[in-house]
């Protein structure tokens, strides 16, 4: 392997020039293949090293490092002989490249900790490489100033500004995405670990380079998205400015099932489940009445977002069983080829109305005496008629002549006073009833009836009354006794807020029932 380089190159048409004397060619080679040898062993170190974290950041620069040290290290006498510039300047690389290095890893063992230690997210990468390439150029300045001094760097500063307006038009786009980065980092819409939607895409931030953003979706992807294209869309931020997030859910129960109640088993549910925040409360409305449902949105909160599939998912399961177990029925479109009679079906309903009416009254005090007749009078002639909870079924002051009687909930009978306070005077449940006295005696309205639980109640009016009370002689007396009743405690009531009006005796009320109905 003796051979002249001298020869080879003049052979090659080549003329090298030797700066020291002439070279031992067969050293040469001998360093050249120690070079190699040993920086194969180090490329194999290096695999067996890529699980330190630390290190994988690093791995191109440190493998150029150890092979320009090697090769400084191997073949310093030869380089020295070729140009002392050459030696000089693979001196001046590994310097360089030791700093970079350097920077790299007191970046991460600095910034990367620090953020562990606060418990917080690290400071944006973005910003971090900025800070690197500045303290990088500033130590290659002081390094060529070091190892050649000869050199003007005014004139390399100008040709490097030559070559970065060129540069910068050539790449407008990596420019756009590096300011925008800047930007967003400033303007910090979001942080590392928060939950977005940007252009469509919903994700985790993972970290914000110079160039992109990346997330890290639900289905555990990377979507990497331009810095520039962010800056331009609306940015919606998850975990800001609470972790809260709000959920909205959609339901529709049959048309049979009253809203309250749909709206009770809802919150029931929501309440049950530990996900769910008790603050904001979980709240449901009423949305519309669809072709087949009545639908309702379920709004809740819940503490994190990366949760939502799985609570929705619970929250749907739940509504499910409790919504069986109350008798709710979740409708469905079915294409069913039916013969519609809407007559029978009316008959039918009103059948089974008439059959609970039936039931309501026989157990009901006042009607006790009615004959059979007279309770199938009035089961034909009043209809049942359904109120929410908080409406009023009758208004104080109002003109009214409709008789109700309480099949279920509950009733809260109150009265105001002409100075505006009011108080309540009575609580009505089922088999109770109310109305008896404008109905009675053709006065206004005494009290006001609100519903306190959505309450269903059976209305007669005062034709259908008036032919029962007519029938049967023991009604009137029985009626003026709660009238008269009822007066003495509503004015015990209301004397603490207005005193004065006389209470009528029950033989003046008697009369009065009397006259109204032309009872003999
Ligand atoms: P009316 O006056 O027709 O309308 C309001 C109704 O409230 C009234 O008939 C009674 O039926 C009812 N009401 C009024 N005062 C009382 C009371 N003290 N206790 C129970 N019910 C009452």
């Amino acid at each position: 392997m003796a051979t002249n380089l001298s020869e080879t190159a003049s052979s090659w048409g080549m003329q090298v020039v030797l700066g020291g004397g002439p070279i031992d060619f067969s050293d040469a080679s001998l360093r050249l293949l120690g070079l190699l040898v040993v920086y194969a062993l180090f490329t194999v170190l290096q695999r067996a090293w890529r699980r330190f974290r630390l290190l994988g950041g690093i791995a191109i620069q440190l493998n150029l490092l150890v092979l320009v040290l090697l090769t400084l290290a191997f073949l310093a006498p030869v380089l020295v002989r070729l140009h002392r510039y050459v030696h000089d300047g693979l001196a001046s690389a590994v310097l360089f490249m030791g700093v970079v290095i350097s920077l790299r890893i007191l970046d991460v063992l600095f910034f990367d900790n620090l953020a562990q230690w606060r418990k917080r997210p690290p400071a944006p990468q973005v910003v971090r490489d900025i800070g690197r390439w500045i303290l990088s150029l500033l130590a290659l300045v002081w390094i060529v100033r070091a190892y050649f001094p000869g050199v003007n760097l005014n004139v390399l500063a100008v040709s490097s500004l030559v070559i970065g307006y060129i540069v910068g038009n050539a790449t407008q786009d990596t420019l756009g995405n590096l300011i925008a980065g800047l930007a967003l980092n400033t303007e910090r819409p979001f942080q590392i670990g928060d939950w977005v939607t940007v252009n469509g895409h919903t994700g985790a931030v993972v970290d914000t380079t110079w160039r992109a953003t990346r997330l890290r979706t639900k289905a555990d992807d990377y979507v990497v998205i331009p810095n520039a294209s962010i800056a331009r869309e609306p940015i919606l931020n998850f975990s800001r400015p609470t972790r809260h997030h709000g959920c909205y859910l959609s339901i529709g129960v049959s048309y049979d099932t009253p809203p309250n109640k749909a709206r009770a088993v809802v919150l029931g549910v929501l309440q049950a489940i530990p996900e769910i925040c008790r603050e904001p409360e979980p709240s449901v409305f009423l949305t519309g009445y669809g072709d087949f449902s009545i639908n309702f949105t379920i709004k809740f909160f819940i503490e994190d977002y990366v949760r939502l599939d799985s609570i929705q998912s619970g929250v749907m399961d739940r509504l499910w069983y409790a919504f069986r177990r109350e008798g709710i029925s979740i409708p469905f479109p079915v294409q069913e080829a039916r013969q519609y009679d809407a007559a029978a079906e009316e008959r039918e309903r009103r059948a089974a109305d008439q059959e609970s009416v039936r039931q309501l009254l026989a157990g009901v005090d006042l009607f006790q005496s009615l004959s059979p007749a007279e309770r199938e009078r009035m089961a034909t002639g009043a209809r049942l008629e359904m109120y929410a909870r908080g409406e009023a079924l009758c208004r104080q002051n109002e003109e009214g002549s409709t008789f109700y009687v309480i099949r279920s909930g509950q009733v809260a009978v109150s009265v105001t006073n002409a100075g505006g306070a009011s108080a309540v005077v009575a609580q009505l449940g089922a088999g109770a009833f109310f109305g008896e006295m404008s109905l009675l005696t053709g006065e206004k309205r005494s009290a006001t009836v609100t519903a306190e639980t959505d309450a269903e109640v059976l209305a007669v009016s005062k034709p259908v009354f008036s032919a029962i009370i007519q029938a049967d002689s023991q009604l009137a007396e029985k009626l003026a006794a709660v009238l008269e009743k009822r007066a003495v405690a509503r004015q015990a009531t209301v004397a603490t807020v207005s005193p004065g009006h006389p209470v009528p005796t029950y033989s003046a009320l008697l009369a009065r029932i009397r006259h109204f109905f032309a009872l003999g």
